[in-house]
């Protein structure tokens, strides 16, 4: 069994691996580790589904995540990107889109994340640029709303 201080100790060293989080200063870092959840998801289970509102921030600390989108010209929303450890997803609902963008699904055997809500966010993370700038290309792949797509979808 792991005490709070390991705990913490551990989240402070995974954070500082997490590429967008290495400039944030130590103070910083320290206030994110404290306030992070830790989170468990099953294998095909949606961690976020697309079009839906959300609040939460996630890294991913095991496992992967399967990206998918609905894309103009297909039936089945389309896989875009596998994610894995120290990669990062869910921002762009906490940044000026009103919904998820696309859906975040765990692949085998699972996936177990780190998240935070969109308060902490807000106050720790949600001004680092390189977060802020993000950006997928999904317009410019054609990348539609659900809500856009689907007449009566709020
Ligand atoms: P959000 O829209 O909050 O929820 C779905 C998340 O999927 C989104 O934030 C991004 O973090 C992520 N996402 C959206 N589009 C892509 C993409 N093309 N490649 C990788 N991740 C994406």
């Amino acid at each position: 069994m792991k005490t709070g201080l390991q705990r913490r100790e551990e989240n402070i060293r995974f954070l500082k691996s997490v590429s967008m989080l290495r400039d944030l200063p130590s103070d910083k870092l320290a206030k994110v580790a404290d306030v992070l959840e830790i989170d468990f998801f099953h294998e095909g289970e949606f961690i976020i589904r697309e079009g839906c509102t959300g609040d939460t921030f996630f890294l991913i600390n095991k496992g992967e995540v399967k990206v998918t989108q609905t894309v103009v010209g297909h039936n089945e929303p389309q896989e875009i990107r596998k994610l894995k450890r120290g990669d990062i997803f869910g921002e762009k609902a906490l940044l000026g889109e009103d919904r998820r963008t696309a859906s975040c699904i765990a692949q085998p055997p699972g996936v177990e994340c780190l998240t935070i809500d969109r308060e902490s966010f807000n106050q720790l993370i949600g001004d680092i640029n390189e977060l802020r700038n993000k950006d997928y290309g999904d317009k410019a792949r054609g990348a539609q709303r659900l809500s856009q797509l689907t007449p009566g979808f709020s």
